[in-house]
């Protein structure tokens, strides 16, 4: 039996739109939007590329072959060894697919390596890296036969300050999100390995992400605009990249739960962006079985959820259609071609370290690597009087809880942040951190902690060294040359922040100054961290964010301490005075209703666009970092190229995965020339800010780092896409570029030091 097309569309609208739990009454939801309809989902064809062309070929043919029940089989998740293992074809040796976590290291095994988070890979702003993180990563991730890498992250993008999630990915800036997510997705998949960029989308907050005794879960509100200029941008980026797999997420989005939302998956994903991959669900994201296979979903983990049996039930009475099964299982099999991992792809190999097995290091050489992008996102924020870099001190004093791996049984290498009971334990049990908690950790095979690194260079300096780890008001030694202070805020998935700060620490960093005249605070952070109650206090010399940083966390500090390598790091988040100065998005959204909403009606002002609107003065601006060295920019210019200005992309050209090819023509050049004026040879951030009319004053479309030796010089050259001088027009549902206006353009060091202007006129 079939029903018709229309009634289909009927039962679909309204399964999208009440969440299908049998409680909900639709007409008592409090609706910010309907969520439109969009259906059926679009047949993946491979039609966007040759190589997708490919991959599809051999993707029917296989699906061709198979029965009912072995399609719905590899559309589900099955328990193994690995986080997600999705159903095999044991009569035609598909072994069924591999899927790991995390976006900075493959948790859980040994012989792995922990990478930086993606919040400190941003911090260096260089593109070289974010590929080579990517590649290395791709390549750990081959090395134990895991076909779907669980990152990048581009989402959260950051909205809420206290979010429990913004450490995980690049941070609330949507160009340098989307550069990171492409050149993340570019290298994992070079590497052999899909990428499943994460988390599509609007799942800005931990709280209530969930649907629990309370309600629903939170339903993220966000307009058209909102979504194509500011959360859905850095997709656009892993799409036009290749990447091969897309997780949805478990909050609502117009009320519409994530893996069910048919205008964000077979709409703005499958349509609008010619997705040709497979959509899987996050880890028990998934709320009802017809409304998630006809809104686009095509894969469901960690097990059959309300797939399974049900699945092959709803394809028997027509509610899904037998063509919207074969295009689940084609994407599935055509991501696994495209990634030519059916040439002798590594068995899956993934084993907990608590069972005796067989040694397989995949780590290469993976720590130099790891040590280089530590040390690149180390951000210097005040360094008075060069007192950085340190020369050579006899005595070195260091304090604070966050300076050592603590002799604990919690802080063992395995659980660093490798659980969800850690999370809570560390706020008692907490040392160096290397990165913040949640399926988002890693598993480090060894932690360099900055005292341990610290120590070994005060050893070959033949210097004595004092320290503390626990007090909050330690001895300083009156011939102390230097007190290095640790301190650390923590955030993790299932939770979000209460505050940007913790009194404990700042007495620490106050209680240090107050006795030692030179003392230098690094902090290690999973988002942005306040530091208005010591930052004027004249004995505190030097400001170190450290980020981050992964297992070679203390190395990669001693390098820039003792200037091996010139600091170059620059926020990717706005450091307020005070955490109230962010506004309505400093808190996560709290509500006890069964149908919480979440408007997000400030739109596209988070982070530095908000604070420009609202003249509001931070301590530390979006894209600032401090140097042992200055540069001096000069030679604006910008030049045309030969592409069209037309006002929309051409009518009748087809997308291509990332959306319509023309967005990403260069429609500009601007290049500036950087000389280094100081005394060290440095890399330099060069950041261009645009301003696009009826958007914010100023968004960051551009930024390139050049190193440059002592009296050089660099010319830095910035491409302007159509994307990028475009805003999202709601009515025609395209891309506009205004024409008649002026665009003024800056290029400079920070979002508010801006060196250099000129004005691009269409
Ligand atoms: C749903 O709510 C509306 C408005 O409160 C009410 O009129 C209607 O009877 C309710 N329907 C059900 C099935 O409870
Ligand atoms: C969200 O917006 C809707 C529609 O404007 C409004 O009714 C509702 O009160 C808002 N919810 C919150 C929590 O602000
Ligand atoms: C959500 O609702 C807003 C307001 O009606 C609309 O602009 C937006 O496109 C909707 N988005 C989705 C994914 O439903
Ligand atoms: C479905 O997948 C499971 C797990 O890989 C496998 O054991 C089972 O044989 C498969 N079923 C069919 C019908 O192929
Ligand atoms: C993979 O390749 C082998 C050898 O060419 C072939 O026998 C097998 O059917 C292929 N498996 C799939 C899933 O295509
Ligand atoms: C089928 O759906 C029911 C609820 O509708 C659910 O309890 C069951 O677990 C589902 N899954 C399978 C594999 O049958
Ligand atoms: C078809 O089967 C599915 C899965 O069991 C079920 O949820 C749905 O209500 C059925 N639809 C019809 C029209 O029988
Ligand atoms: C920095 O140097 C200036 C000039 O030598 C001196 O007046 C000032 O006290 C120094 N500041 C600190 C914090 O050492
Ligand atoms: C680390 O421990 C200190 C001292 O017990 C505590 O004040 C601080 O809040 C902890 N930090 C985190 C991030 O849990
Ligand atoms: C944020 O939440 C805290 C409670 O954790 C509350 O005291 C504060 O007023 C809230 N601030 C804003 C700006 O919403
Ligand atoms: C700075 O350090 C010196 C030396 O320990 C101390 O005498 C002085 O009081 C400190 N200054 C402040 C403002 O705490
Ligand atoms: C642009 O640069 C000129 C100097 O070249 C400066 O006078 C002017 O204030 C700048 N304009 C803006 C808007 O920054």
């Amino acid at each position: 039996m079939k029903t018709s097309i229309a009634t289909q569309a009927i039962v679909a609208f309204l399964a999208n739109h009440v969440d299908a739990l049998g409680w909900t009454n639709v007409s008592e939801v409090p609706l910010y939007g309907l969520s439109p309809p969009v259906y059926p989902t679009p047949q993946g064809s491979g039609s966007t590329s040759p190589a997708w062309a490919a991959a599809y070929g051999k993707a029917e043919a296989f699906v061709a072959q198979l029965t009912l029940e072995e399609k719905m089989n590899v559309t589900r998740g099955y328990t193994g060894t690995c986080v997600g293992n999705s159903g095999s074809v044991p009569r035609l040796g598909f072994k069924g697919l591999c899927f790991e976590d995390a976006p900075s290291g493959i948790r859980g095994p040994d012989f792995v390596s922990a990478f930086p988070a993606g919040s400190h890979l941003a911090a260096t702003w260089d593109k070289d890296y974010m590929y080579q993180y990517g590649k290395a990563l791709g390549e750990e991730y081959y090395g134990k036969g895991v076909n779907v890498a669980l990152g990048p992250v581009g989402g959260p993008l950051g909205r809420v300050t206290r979010g429990g999630r913004g450490w995980e990915g690049p941070g609330p800036d949507p160009y340098i999100a989307g550069i990171q997510m492409g050149e993340i997705v570019t290298g994992t998949q070079d590497a052999g390995v899909i990428a499943c960029s994460k988390h599509w989308l609007l799942n800005e907050q931990e709280y209530r992400r969930l649907p629990s005794a309370l309600g629903e879960s939170l339903s993220s509100n966000a307009d058209d605009v909102t979504i194509h200029e500011l959360y859905a941008w850095p997709f656009m980026n892993a799409l036009r990249a290749g990447t091969a797999a897309i997780m949805c997420s478990y909050q609502r989005t117009n009320n519409s739960y994530g893996c069910q939302n048919s205008k964000l998956l077979n709409g703005i994903l499958k349509t609008e962006f010619g997705f040709e991959g497979f959509v899987v669900s996050d880890w028990d994201a998934q709320q009802s079985g017809v409304a998630t296979a006809n809104a686009g979903l095509d894969i469901v983990m960690p097990d059959g959820g309300y797939w399974g049996n049900n699945l092959t039930q709803a394809v028997n009475n027509g509610s899904v259609s037998i063509d919207r099964l074969d295009d689940m299982v084609t994407r599935q099999l055509a991501a696994f071609y495209f990634l030519g991992q059916n040439e002798s792809y590594p068995k899956a190999n993934i084993y907990s370290a608590l069972v005796q097995h067989p040694v397989l290091d995949v780590r290469g050489d993976h720590d130099k690597i790891i040590r280089e992008i530590g040390a690149a996102g180390h951000i210097l924020v005040k360094n008075v009087n060069n007192s950085l870099p340190l020369k050579a001190p006899r005595h070195v004093s260091v304090f604070g809880y966050d300076a050592e791996v603590k002799a604990n049984p919690w802080t063992n290498p395995a659980r660093f942040g490798g659980g969800y009971e850690v999370n809570f334990g560390w706020q008692t049990f907490n040392g160096t951190m290397i990165t913040a908690g949640g399926s988002g950790s890693n598993t480090p095979p060894y932690v360099i902690s900055p005292f341990k690194a610290i120590q070994d260079r005060v050893i070959a300096d033949r210097g004595t060294m004092r320290w503390d780890f626990f007090s909050v008001d330690p001895t300083v030694e009156a011939s102390t040359d230097v007190c290095l202070v640790f301190i650390n805020a923590y955030a993790s998935e299932s939770f979000d922040r209460l505050s940007l700060s913790d009194e404990f620490s700042d007495n620490l960093v106050n209680n240090v100054a107050s006795n030692c005249a030179n003392t230098v605070v690094v902090l290690h952070t999973a988002g942005p961290r306040v530091v208005d109650a010591w930052i004027e206090h004249e004995n505190i010399t030097a400001v170190i964010y450290g980020g981050l940083p992964g297992q070679e966390s203390g190395h990669s500090l001693v390098d820039v301490l003792y200037g091996d390598v010139t600091p170059s790091g620059k926020l990717v988040h706005t450091i307020a005075k005070q955490d109230s100065d962010y506004g309505n998005v400093l808190n996560s959204s709290v509500s006890f209703d069964a149908f919480p909403q979440s408007n997000f009606t400030e739109g596209v002002y988070i982070d530095y666009k908000y604070f420009d609107r609202e003249n509001i003065e931070p301590r530390f601006e979006f894209g600032f970092g401090l140097s042992y060295t200055t540069f001096e920019y000069s030679n604006l210019a910008i030049s045309q190229s030969a592409a069209s200005t037309a006002a929309y992309p051409s009518a009748n050209v087809s997308v291509v995965q990332g959306g319509h090819p023309e967005l990403w023509e260069v429609l500009f050049n601007v290049s500036a020339t950087i000389t280094n004026t100081g005394s060290v040879a440095g890399a330099e951030v060069a950041q261009l800010y645009l301003g696009i009319p009826n958007a914010p004053i100023r968004q960051l479309r551009g930024f390139e780092k050049a190193l440059i030796p002592v009296n050089g010089s660099a010319t830095v050259t910035f491409e302007l896409t159509r994307r990028d001088l475009s805003i999202w027009d709601v009515v025609a549902q395209k891309w506009l570029l205004q024409g008649g206006v002026d665009y003024p353009v800056y290029v400079g060091a920070s979002s508010r030091d801006l060196r250099l202007n000129g004005t691009i006129s269409i």
